[in-house]
């Protein structure tokens, strides 16, 4: 079968499920080397969130409830209390990443499967097991079913996007770039410009790479170039994924985010975020609450290893910021697109 246009992401397998170990495309490495680690023990799936081997709010927590079935499985080899060993992975996996919520959902939703099953290990195992798939396979059924809906809204032209929330950022198919693949399939000829995402580099690395495989043409630019293109009327929209959405709409993801929305407003584009109901967080009432992770000063004193910044210079390095919902014009998930006000809408969903 041919891909549509557009494509599907189908040939990028960000996660895989071997049976026996999961197979993570190194995200750090790409798109230099395109390798894959392969991975059997809980801690390593913890330790591959840490350092970004897999990233992105909905990977994460694929990745996350297929490392609890390793524990489960590593513990009856060992002949360990299944439950206990489930625990302390479930913790292990909590703490590497504190902002997407998806991370903390997929947790939270294999360990309401565990409470429900028997003590037999085996069966348990078995059990765990097809639930993390589903999490997985739910996950590519949402993108697909945001893509649809989110096409609607984009006119043919260019839009600008920022980190990577494309099939590498998930199970497959992509939020952000899931709508436009979807606009690309239903005949519209999409442009994307894609910001670099300083310090990490996701944009450049990353949705460039993606896009290029599913031949969508895109333009990289620094991220401060995005209010030149804005200015000189060259793009049309702007799309972006999540990492927590909170109750009334306020929208935590990569940094740099808040910036394009605002220049979005100023230049009266529209800002769209793409993000699955998974990473609505109801129980938070504004993006104040949200945890912003820290990460280490490197990312930004340093460029492929060699040092760019003075010694000893202090350095911040918040990974995520908070956009005010009131900067949203929708919020496209895999129930509708919901527009402001968003508290209403969001409740809608839940119920
Ligand atoms: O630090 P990262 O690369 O995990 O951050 C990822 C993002 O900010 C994405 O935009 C977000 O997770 C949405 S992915 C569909």
């Amino acid at each position: 079968m041919t891909d549509p246009p557009g494509g599907n992401g189908r040939s990028i397998r960000t996660l895989e499920w071997t049976g026996d170990a999961l197979r993570l495309l190194n995200q750090r490495v790409l798109p230099l080397r395109e390798s894959v680690t392969s991975i059997t023990q809980a801690e390593g799936v913890a330790h591959a969130i840490q350092t970004m081997v897999v990233r992105g709010a909905p990977a994460i927590g694929v990745a996350a409830a297929f490392g609890l079935v390793l524990a489960v499985r590593n513990a009856i080899r060992k002949r360990l209390p299944w439950r206990e060993e489930f625990r302390k992975a479930a913790l292990q996996l909590r703490a590497t990443r504190p902002t997407a919520v998806n991370l903390f959902w997929a947790i939270e939703r294999m360990r309401k499967a565990a409470e429900k099953l028997p003590d037999e290990p085996e069966g348990a195992a078995y059990h765990l097991e097809k639930e993390a798939m589903a999490i997985y396979d739910e996950d590519v059924a949402a993108n697909r079913r945001m893509g649809a809906n989110g096409a609607k809204l984009l006119k043919s032209g260019s839009v600008i996007t920022h980190c990577n929330a494309g099939a590498l950022a998930t199970a497959g198919y992509g939020t952000a770039l899931g709508v436009v693949r979807a606009a690309v399939a239903a005949g519209k000829k999409m442009h994307v410009y894609v910001g670099e995402t300083r310090p990490v580099l996701q944009g450049a690395r990353l949705t460039a790479w993606e896009l290029g495989k599913d031949g969508i043409p895109c333009t990289v630019m620094t991220d401060s170039m995005a209010a030149t293109i804005l200015q000189a009327g060259k793009a049309q929209a702007a799309i972006v994924g999540a990492d927590r959405i909170a109750a009334n709409g306020d929208v935590a993801n990569k940094i740099g985010t808040y910036g394009l929305a605002v220049l979005c407003r100023a230049h009266k584009v529209p800002f769209y975020v793409a993000a699955p109901v998974s990473t609505i967080d109801p129980a938070i009432r504004t993006g104040k609450a949200i945890p912003i992770e820290e990460r280490d000063g490197r990312e930004v004193t340093h460029f492929l290893g060699t040092r760019i910044a003075p010694d000893a210079v202090p350095v911040i390095n918040p990974a995520f910021d908070v956009t005010p919902a009131k900067y949203v014009t929708a919020i496209v998930t895999e129930r509708g697109v919901i527009r402001p006000p968003f508290p209403g809408g969001i409740r809608k969903l839940f119920r």
